[in-house]
């Protein structure tokens, strides 16, 4: 088996912490309980491009459950937990991850997923199957189907469909709706206040926080900030979720004005240079920025650099950068995913749903090899409505049915007032 990890000895303190996050996503428990009996990955090669944490070991061992052989890289730079990342290698996974990659090392161990030959493909972010689709095509075209797990991965997923270069099928899981609804807001929203408050411990409390960007997860970051106590500013180009902040009670403004009142800036875009020089320049001494979206381009940090006399590190996790007027800004977690770089990233109990809907895709995508096109696919609602019904049994919450009479009269045009 090959790999390549910071440090195998860290193996028993990553097994505590996988089974800590198992304690915590029974869905996925239950889902490995079928897989372990009817083993629908049995000799199936799946290569997974996700963030290395104790949640994403969880998802490996219920893949494997179902007889899958597994190859794991990190997906993005800085987010890998060494000690998991460990503890999958003594689980017989083949890991290339470790905390504190540069770029190259970052694409190498891409490299090393993809050599394993992959059948299947689990991105986040979508530069495996980006390096798939250029470099290493004559893998590619062995391919059942590639699933997709942010919102950022799923619009690069487009733009390919859009241009006819899609060489296999892509189930967007990132738009299920058990996943999206509450990965995005909830996990987002408290995984992103938690990443702040660990690097800086800051008071929320009567604080102005600026989030840019009232998507799903801005949406729920502006609530959790609120919930501490700041006083949150909206900033979108969106009309309608500039409209729809503005109704939940927001003040909605440009960023040319937040910049001057906030005293921490997150970004939640998917967009790239939202916190630029012209802002940087106009914002309190002291204040904090950080990035939440999946790529560290939404706080332009070439930008931050340049006004910049001097920068040192005052804090794991927080660089103060000295503009020439002696102000200090200050950017956590180098301008990346600041709840994984910062945190622990999303909660078990959120990534439970996450990763459920990407354990039932792979299962669906196997059955369903020779059907599917190559397009960017939503998750069949038979899977998407089996992950929220699986969560509500296990959290012992039961709802209602609709009577045949309810189901007649919702299906019909003709009753009327
Ligand atoms: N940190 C995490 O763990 C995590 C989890 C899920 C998603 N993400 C990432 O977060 C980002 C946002 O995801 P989402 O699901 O909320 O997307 P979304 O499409 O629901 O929301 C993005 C919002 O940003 C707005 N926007 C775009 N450009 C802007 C700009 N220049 N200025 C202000 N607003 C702008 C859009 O109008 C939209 O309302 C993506 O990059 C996604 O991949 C991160």
């Amino acid at each position: 088996m090959s790999y390549k990890v910071k440090d195998l000895s860290l193996a028993e303190k990553g097994a505590r912490l996988i089974e800590w996050a198992s304690a915590h996503m029974p869905v996925l428990n239950r889902i490995a309980e079928r897989f372990k009996r009817e083993k629908p990955l049995e000799g199936i090669k799946i290569g997974c491009c996700l963030h290395v944490t104790k949640e994403t070991a969880v998802l490996v061992k219920t893949l494997m459950a179902g007889g899958a052989e597994v190859a794991l890289s990190g997906s993005n730079p800085l987010s890998t937990k060494d000690e998991v990342a460990s503890a999958l290698v003594e689980e017989g996974v083949h890991v290339y991850a470790w905390r504190g990659q540069s770029e190259k090392e970052y694409y190498e161990c891409i490299n090393r997923v993809i050599d394993f030959g992959p059948m299947l493909v689990h991105d986040d972010g979508a530069d495996l199957i980006a390096t798939l689709h250029s470099e290493r095509r004559n893998v590619a075209s062995k391919i059942i189907c590639g699933f997709e797990e942010t919102t950022t991965g799923v619009i690069r997923l487009k733009a390919m469909e859009r241009e006819g270069v899609l060489i296999f099928p892509i189930i967007a899981v990132n738009d299920a709706r058990s996943k999206r609804l509450f990965d995005n807001r909830y996990g987002t929203g408290q995984s992103t206040i938690d990443g702040i408050i660990r690097a800086t411990n800051m008071l929320l409390a009567g604080r102005t926080v600026v989030v840019c960007g009232y998507g799903w997860c801005g949406r729920g970051i502006a609530m959790r900030a609120r919930g501490m106590g700041a006083n949150v500013i909206v900033v979108e180009v969106d009309p309608v979720k500039a409209l729809e902040a503005v109704m939940d009670g927001y003040r909605v403004m440009p960023l040319t004005e937040a910049a001057k009142i906030g005293d921490i800036f997150i970004t939640a875009t998917g967009c790239t240079k939202v916190i630029r020089k012209e802002h940087m320049l106009l914002m309190k001494d002291g204040a904090i920025l950080a990035n939440s979206g999946h790529f560290n381009v939404e706080i332009w940090i070439p930008d931050l650099e340049e006004i910049s006399i001097s920068k040192r590190k005052v804090k794991p996790c927080v660089d103060e950068y000295t503009l020439k007027d002696g102000r200090k800004l200050y950017l956590l977690g180098e301008g990346r995913l600041v709840n994984l770089v910062c945190a622990d990233g999303h909660p078990p109990q959120v990534m439970d749903m996450s990763f459920a809907n990407q354990a039932l895709c792979a299962e669906y995508a196997v059955k369903n090899a020779d059907k599917l096109e190559k397009k960017v696919h939503l998750v069949p609602d038979e899977v998407d409505l089996t992950v929220a019904k699986l969560k509500l049994e296990t959290m012992g919450v039961k709802i209602d049915q609709l009577t045949e009479e309810q189901r007649k009269y919702l299906a019909s045009w003709k009753l009327g007032t």
